[in-house]
């Protein structure tokens, strides 16, 4: 039998409950988000799923799902050209291109949806994340020192940044 092939889609209603499995599975292995638990239930992530204003990607191999990306697009008039970026592929999955295809793809709608810079943080101990950003053209934009605190070590907030619109970049200081 021919192995399920990868396919990076846009999420739907229907793949909420798996999307909050694979979400959940990655926060249990607890040294990559701040939460210990997935915000939504099965109803909740429908309705965001709905929400035209952002992004859901998943990764879906046959009928599950490896990993899940969401772009959450700034809700005021003031920050709407900005997106924040979440990525997680399950244990297992990993270094196999996954998280970058999901990441290329984002950074496609982001640049047909008038995004003009993609923000994320990671942990400062996350450095194959940190190095999987970086090498898609991610750059670090400032830290927040000692921010966290995961298994006994403080570790630093990373704020790294995707230019879309890099004529914007020099700011305004
Ligand atoms: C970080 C993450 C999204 C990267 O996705 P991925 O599918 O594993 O990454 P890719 O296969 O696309 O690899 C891209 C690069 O990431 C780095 N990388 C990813 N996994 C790695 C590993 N296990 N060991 C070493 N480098 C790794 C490498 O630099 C790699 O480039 P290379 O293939 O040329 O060596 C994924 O590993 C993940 O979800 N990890 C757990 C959750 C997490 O960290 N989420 C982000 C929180 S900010």
């Amino acid at each position: 039998m021919p192995a399920d092939k990868l396919a990076i889609r846009k999420a739907e209603p229907k793949d909420a409950k798996k999307i909050i499995e694979c979400m959940q599975s990655v926060m249990d292995e607890h040294i990559y988000f701040v939460s210990e638990y997935y915000l939504y239930t099965e109803r909740g992530e429908q309705e965001r799923l709905r929400n035209p204003d952002d992004l859901t990607l998943v990764a879906s191999i046959g009928d599950r799902i490896a990993g899940v990306l969401t772009l959450q697009r700034g809700v005021y008039r003031k920050n709407r050209h900005t997106a924040n970026l979440g990525i997680a592929v399950m244990n297992g999955y990993r270094h196999q291109g996954i998280g970058t295809g999901l990441i290329m793809e984002s950074l496609h709608w982001a640049e047909n949806n008038g995004i003009k810079k993609v923000n994320l943080e990671v942990f400062s101990t996350n450095v194959n994340a940190i190095n999987a950003y970086s090498k898609i053209g991610f750059v670090h934009e400032g830290v927040r020192k000692s921010q966290f605190f995961i298994n006994g070590e403080y570790a630093d907030d990373v704020l790294m940044t995707y230019w879309i619109d890099q004529s914007i970049s020099v700011g305004s200081i």
